[in-house]
Formats: structure tokens, C-alpha cells, sequence
């Protein structure tokens, strides 16, 4: 049976996990105070414990906050750099990046100073720790269509730093209907379409995606198991999940670990991955995912490595890279 350093060792590929997520309390305590940014927090300490979360909207609130305190290129630069070190110490090998820039070009950071930072961030880290990485841009989906339009505009000159893009934020209320032409426009321009979808919202969700938007990915989809036709079409189509197990119980999307769908969707034959969604809110990285998921569901080597395989699958990695990471 897989024992921890089985699950220490495989080589892991992340697909759903936010880079303004990986921010620690102790970087943004450090940006803060480079930047001379006050935070509504004392202590490191008391920031964590803010992260008592009751569902996604009230880690948005904390995440967006947190976000305020990344101003310069440089900033962008370590915050990409303290995610690969983890992923150094985990064996991740490919990681894609979602990053957010209405985040901050709302508050008037220029989209330039995002897309350089991080692509310099991890243009280092490929170079220092052989970490290969795609970037998917995502538009907010409570802010409007000509928000997101206006996003993919100044995104044009940056357009071979970008692979594809995506759909996050609040769920309930903004179904990805509301995102049509945007997809529509980011498909014309030969990006990789991915979107959150049946994270809180219904199945119903997941088919729009999949239809309006046309993504090739769904990122969570959990409620698809409402829906056998859905599950069904996802089997029959190979659409990959990017499953994030910390994530759905932080955000109380399940009440436990134990009590996690994984198993009824890797028996229904679906293309699963596991990923770390926000990794300095959710309690941890790749590694950490696998060790909770492993001690609540108890999966086989032959699962892991399954896994392991959808998700070389399911990257958008060249098929050079996808056959070195196997
Ligand atoms: N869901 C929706 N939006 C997000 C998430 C998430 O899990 N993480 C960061 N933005
Ligand atoms: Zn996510």
C-alpha cells in the first residue's frame, strides 16, 4: 500500500492552482512592510487564523485582501519563486499557473508588471529547478463581460507569454453563459480554454462550460456527480477534472476528506487530477493534498499512478515535455 514516501516521490504535475493563492502570511507580511502597506493583522499568527473559512466567497474576501499587498514587478518575481521552492521540495515537475489581473489592474497595477513578474519568476525557476510551467490567465466571473473583454485586450501584446485561459471567483449567480463572447474571442485568438465550474455551483454550470465556453478542461466539477448524462459525456469525451480535495473541505464543499467524492469520480472512470488550488490557504501544497487524501480515502498505488498519468494527459505541455514527465 502506498506509504508516504511513495506518495513523496511520484513526480506531480499541478493544473488548478492560482498564484495570488500561494501567498504566505509571512511574504505578505514582508511585502507589506516593503512596500509600506498596512495590514488589518497583528501577527502572522493572527492572519492564520483567519483562515476559518465557511465557503468560497469568504475566502475570496481574504484572498483579495491579501492580494493588495503585490505592487512591483519584483514582487511578482518572489511570490512565483517561493511557490517553485516548494514545488522543489515535492518533486512537482509542471506546474499551470492561473493568475488574475483584474485583481490588480482594478486597483492600479499595470497588466505589464503582473505578466513580466511572473513570467520572469518562472522563467528562473525552470532555469534553477528544471520546473516547467504553463500561464492561464483568468477572468474574474463577478466582475462584467467587458471587464474580462477589456482583459484580453491588454493581454494581446503579452499573447506567447499566455497558454490559455480561464474562469474563477464567485460561482453562484455568474454562470459561465454570462462569459460567452469572452471565450469566444479568446478561442479566435488560439488560447487553451479551461473554466471553474460545479466547485458551489450546479452541473448545469459544467455543461455551459463546456458548451458556451467550449473549454477543454473543467477545474473542480465536483457536482457532476448530480448528473449521470454529465458524467457520462465528461467519461466519454476524456474532459479532464482538476480536483482540489484541501480546497473543497476548507471551503466546506464537502464536511471531510472522508466525506470527498474522488472515489465515486475515479470509479466512474473519469479523467481526475489533484491539485492545490491555494495552497498558503487551504493548508498546504501537492504533497499535502496527496498525504490528506491518502489518509481519508486510503487509494492504490495503481490509482496514484493513474493520477499521476491523467494529469501528464491532461497538461498543456508539448508532447516533448509531456513524455519526459512520464
Ligand atoms: N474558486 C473560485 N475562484 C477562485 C478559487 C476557487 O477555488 N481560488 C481562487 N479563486
Ligand atoms: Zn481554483
Amino acid at each position: 500500500t502506498p506509504t508516504p514516501k511513495f506518495l513523496k516521490s511520484l513526480p506531480k504535475i499541478e493544473l488548478h492552482m492560482h498564484i495570488e493563492g500561494s501567498l504566505e502570511p509571512e511574504l505578505m507580511f514582508s511585502l507589506a512592510q516593503r512596500n509600506g502597506i498596512d495590514l488589518p493583522y497583528d501577527s502572522v499568527d493572527a492572519l492564520r487564523q483567519a483562515y476559518d473559512f465557511s465557503n468560497l466567497q469568504s475566502f475570496l474576501d481574504l484572498y483579495y485582501q491579501g492580494a493588495n499587498v503585490l505592487q512591483t514587478e519584483q514582487d511578482f518575481v518572489d511570490l512565483a519563486m517561493a511557490y517553485l521552492g516548494r514545488c522543489q521540495q515535492q518533486n512537482v515537475r509542471h506546474v499551470e499557473i492561473f493568475f488574475d489581473p483584474q485583481t490588480h489592474t482594478e486597483r492600479g497595477i499595470a497588466f505589464e508588471t503582473v505578466i513580466n513578474g511572473l513570467h520572469r519568476g518562472f522563467m528562473q525557476g525552470k532555469k534553477q529547478y528544471g520546473i516547467s510551467f504553463e500561464l492561464i490567465l483568468c477572468f474574474l466571473r463577478h466582475l462584467s463581460e467587458d471587464s474580462a473583454l477589456n482583459t484580453l485586450e491588454q493581454a494581446q501584446p503579452f499573447r506567447d507569454k499566455i497558454t490559455g485561459v480561464g474562469l474563477d471567483s464567485s460561482e453562484l449567480g455568474h454562470p459561465p453563459e454570462k462569459f460567452e463572447r469572452a471565450f469566444a474571442a479568446a478561442r479566435a485568438q488560439g488560447y487553451r480554454l479551461v473554466a471553474h465550474a460545479g466547485e458551489e455551483g450546479p452541473a448545469d454550470y459544467i455543461w455551459q462550460a463546456l458548451q458556451l465556453l467550449q473549454v477543454e478542461r473543467i477545474d473542480h466539477g465536483v457536482a457532476c456527480t448530480e448528473d449521470p448524462a454529465l458524467v457520462q459525456y465528461l467519461v466519454e469525451q476524456r474532459i479532464p477534472l482538476t480536483i482540489c480535495p484541501n480546497s473543497n473541505v476548507r471551503l466546506r464543499v464537502f464536511d471531510t476528506m472522508a466525506d470527498h467524492n474522488l472515489r465515486e469520480l475515479l470509479d466512474a472512470g473519469l479523467k481526475v487530477t489533484l491539485n492545490s488550488d491555494d495552497p498558503a490557504y487551504f493548508g498546504g501544497y501537492m504533497l499535502e493534498n496527496y498525504q490528506n487524501v491518502q489518509n481519508a480515502l486510503s487509494l492504490t498505488q495503481a490509482q496514484w499512478m493513474q493520477l499521476t498519468a491523467n494529469a501528464i494527459d491532461a497538461s498543456f505541455a508539448s508532447d516533448g515535455r509531456k513524455a519526459a514527465l512520464y
